[in-house]
């Protein structure tokens, strides 16, 4: 380990807490300062191996924030065990780089970083959206390479996408979150595939259909498909927000993307494995007028040859949670999450995770994944 990469906070603290990377603002130091404990950050930006991660921890480490770019299975749990560890928590909601059976197993409980993405997420999916069908990538790299010669009838042409129908792969907090975007913004009609019936996105989407009609405009519509592939056959647009897990990676391959229409859009920001992505570059050379908007890719940081050679594909670096506000959020509910732990705290029991952003949090771990597992207590207080 070379120390000079290493930045120490509150060293005089009695709990060692590893941070494999900087995170944002300063409330997640105050959080585990106030719980004790000295914080040792990694300020490298490339991704630490598994033995870099475990020379970090050493021979004595309480707690692990650990990214969604580093493999966290048995290996690394049993090392963060055998350093007297007792905490780990993802900077992420997601968590496919964990095996939380793991974990589990050393009895190290596990936390993520849930409700703080959800509509910053969504409003990348919709500017993903937006940037594709409107061309913008496209049009923005013609004029600055000083093809712009003046206002043309048909010059890049996209596709007008209210009235049309949208259709949500996985209506969980984020995929919610984008159908009331595209539906109150764009007056779409929305079909969503999920294994669960969202009632609450269906009410709102009848409560906002009324509200329409009384102002003489068309009503919208919002459905569960029963299969994938009505979904993607009907769907103008399509947005996935499943997580990544064995039943859907590859979930979008090059049979499912043949179902869609010539013109559709597909938009990715979960995991790039959801689609088979040598699939989806060969669909879009064949169909030219098909797009795609993905903030996440299948082997990142790589791309898939020839992806980035695509005009008709938008691509941004996994930023879809990239604001201020939810990153720094990010920071303050894994710190709450490992000083929580540390502190013997149970864990919280309850979607809502804002009062952790507030000024008097709950005495307690904002998210355990595998808390029942691992028979953790549950948060009691009002
Ligand atoms: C997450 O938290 O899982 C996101 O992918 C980070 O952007």
């Amino acid at each position: 380990m070379v120390d000079s990469l290493w930045k120490t906070h509150n060293p005089a603290g009695k709990k060692r807490v590893v941070v494999t990377k900087e995170l944002p603002g300063v409330r997640w130091i105050e959080v585990l300062s106030a719980a004790g404990c000295c914080v040792e950050v990694c300020t490298s930006s490339a991704t630490l191996s598994a033995a870099e991660i475990r020379a970090a921890m050493d021979s004595r480490c309480d707690g692990v924030i650990g990214q969604l770019t580093e493999t966290w299975g048995a290996e690394l749990f049993a090392a963060l065990k055998a350093a007297g560890g007792t905490a780990y928590s993802n900077y992420a909601v997601g968590y496919n780089n964990i095996e939380l059976d793991a974990a589990t197993r050393v009895g190290i409980p596990v936390g993520n970083t849930p409700g703080v993405l959800t509509d910053t997420t969504a409003e990348m999916a919709v500017a993903l959206t937006f940037a594709a069908v409107r061309r913008v990538g496209e049009a923005e790299r013609f004029l600055r390479a000083g093809r712009f010669h003046g206002w043309l009838p048909m010059l890049f042409l996209g596709e007008l996408l209210a009235g049309k129908t949208v259709g949500i792969i996985g209506a969980g907090r984020i995929g919610d979150a984008y159908a009331r975007m595209m539906v109150e913004g764009h007056k779409m009609h929305v079909v969503y595939f999920d294994l669960h019936r969202n009632a609450a996105l269906e009410q709102y989407v009848a409560d906002y259909a009324a509200f329409l009609q009384t102002h003489g405009l068309p009503r919208v519509t919002c459905r569960r498909a029963e299969r994938l592939e009505d979904l993607l056959r009907e769907a103008d647009v399509v947005s996935i927000h499943t997580v990544l897990d064995d039943s859907t990676r590859h979930l979008i391959n090059a049979g499912r993307l043949n179902l869609m229409k010539d013109n559709a859009l597909i938009v990715n920001t979960s995991r790039g494995p959801v689609i088979d992505e040598a699939a989806l570059v060969a669909h879009c050379r064949r169909h030219p007028n098909f797009r795609a908007g993905l903030d996440v890719f299948e082997n990142e940081p790589k791309l898939a040859s020839g992806l980035a050679e695509l005009e008709n594909v938008v691509i941004v670096p996994h930023i879809a949670s990239a604001t201020k506000w939810t990153r720094e959020g990010m920071a303050t509910l894994a710190a709450s999450n490992v000083a929580g732990l540390l502190m013997g705290y149970p864990a919280w029991n309850r979607p809502d995770v804002g009062p952790f952003l507030g000024n008097r949090p709950p005495k307690a771990a904002p998210s355990i994944l595998n808390a029942k597992e691992l028979s953790t207590s549950l948060y009691k207080g009002k």
